[in-house]
């Protein structure tokens, strides 16, 4: 069914209109069509465009549909060209002629550009209720394991240890970053163009103010073309959904080398792992690699918003249409990846014996070596070299730092003295990197604090 009908001497081929349509994707935005079509209904009866009692009708009938989805009575129509049509249609069917008023001072253009706003201002807090879940779980294990030593590296060659709760709150400070650029988004979408109509505005004296009070809008739009033609929040969404897979996606990375043999750092939860079909000792963590791989479409998405945006000129074109397979897949991807990634981190075993096994090989406490020169009169670039030796004989003699004699030591520099074991050993290491931000244990307790609700 089309609503353009008019002008048209023939019917649609159907594999036009199969082209056209847009309802087997724009059909989940039915409640923010109806939401948006009571407010305009309202405001045109305020405003006496149409009869107080022709909006209420109008509203009675919008209320029934919605319900009437709702319980799976009425079925959407694939047919129809898109969601706003078929709403439109069937209210007419429902009520008769009033219902031919509704889109009194309306276009499609201003409509789509509204549902789209308000169902996505809906998923886009979602996701940050889904995103502070997720921080709550990496607090809590970050506290859980704010002693627990770890290397930390770069290169992914071990660099100076760490402790593994101070490796999980970097995550949460990128995913504190997430939410913030979310809600940033979200000041910026939340700026109503109902009222732009086809391009151009209107003749009728409609009050933009009554529809934006009722959906829920800090502002309106200052100016009709940008109003219908305006995608930047598609693209600023899928933007920062895309910045929200790169965290998930290094964190999974991580992940999945942490549960390898080769680390053994963590253990998956069998529930949030799979087997092979061939190779019988195999455990995968295939949801870690899910997301890992799914970033992918996300940028994807992102990509294909821009480029169809880039060459429109104003105002609507048809071109705007391909904006919701792009950003709703965005949207749904981020859902289920954080749906299925903060239960398998909360229920992953750490296994702290073999982080310390780690820790203690690689010369990871060499810096601390020759921070204790240092600390003990020796320019810092002479420790630096001295340490460089000592590392170098370690190497020879097939030891490490913690055992190398103290007659080694006092070999390459005369400063050394026994006190320098207490000064490598991990523990002392971490404990000791107390300036803010660092790993020392107390400050991963005092960050997981500041973040964990209670
Ligand atoms: N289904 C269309 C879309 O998603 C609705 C707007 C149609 N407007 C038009 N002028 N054909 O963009």
């Amino acid at each position: 069914m089309q609503l353009w009908k008019g002008r048209f001497k023939k019917e649609l081929s159907k594999t036009t209109n199969d082209f056209n349509s847009s309802i087997p994707f724009d059909s989940r935005m039915y409640r923010e069509d109806i939401e948006g079509s009571i407010a305009h209904a309202t405001m045109l009866g305020e405003c006496g465009i149409i009869g107080k009692n022709e909006a209420e009708h109008i509203i009675e009938g919008l209320r029934g549909i919605l319900s009437d989805i709702e319980s799976g009575a009425l079925k959407i129509d694939m047919e129809a060209e898109d969601i706003h049509t078929f709403v439109e249609g069937e209210l007419t069917k429902r009520i008769g002629d009033d219902g031919k008023r509704l889109h009194t001072s309306r276009s499609r253009n201003d409509q789509v550009a509204l549902d789209n706003k308000l169902y996505l201002r809906k998923q886009l807090k979602g996701i940050q209720s889904q995103l502070e879940e997720l921080v709550q779980v990496i607090a809590r294990k970050a506290e859980e394991y704010s002693e627990t030593v770890m290397p930390g590296y770069t290169h992914l060659q071990r660099a100076q240890p760490i402790t593994f709760g101070h490796h999980l709150l970097a995550y949460a400070e990128m995913l504190l970053r997430d939410i913030s650029r979310l809600e940033d988004c979200y000041k910026r979408m939340n700026e109503m163009p109902l009222g732009s109509c086809a391009l151009a505005g209107t003749t009728y004296p409609i009050d933009r103010t009554i529809t934006q009070k009722l959906l829920g809008f800090d502002r309106i739009t200052n100016n009709s073309l940008d109003g219908v033609s305006d995608r930047d929040y598609c693209i600023e969404l899928a933007a920062c959904l895309s910045i929200i897979m790169v965290h998930l996606s290094r964190f999974s990375e991580e992940i999945i080398m942490w549960c390898s043999w080769e680390f053994k750092f963590i253990e998956l939860d069998d529930a949030f792992s799979t087997g092979s079909s061939i190779m019988p000792q195999k455990k995968n963590p295939d949801i870690a690699e899910l997301v890992r791989g799914k970033s992918g479409r996300v940028f994807g998405d992102t990509m294909a918003l821009l480029t169809a945006m880039k060459g429109i000129a104003l105002a609507y074109n048809k071109d705007m249409q391909e904006d919701k397979e792009a950003i709703f897949d965005a949207v749904d991807t981020v859902k289920m990846c954080l749906t299925a990634f903060t239960p398998m981190l909360d229920t992953m075993r750490v296994i702290p014996e073999n982080m310390r096994k780690a820790a203690a090989g690689g010369f990871i406490n060499a810096t601390d070596v020759a921070d204790w020169l240092t600390k003990n009169g020796v320019p810092f670039r002479d420790a630096y070299k001295a340490t460089g030796e000592l590392v170098a004989r370690c190497i020879e003699l097939g030891t490490d730092l913690e055992s190398l004699p103290i007659e080694e030591y006092k070999k390459v520099c005369d400063v050394f003295n026994e006190d320098v074991y207490k000064a490598i050993s991990l523990e002392y290491c971490v404990s000791q990197r107390k300036a803010f931000g660092g790993p020392a244990p107390e400050n991963v307790r005092a960050q997981a604090e500041k973040l964990i609700r209670n």
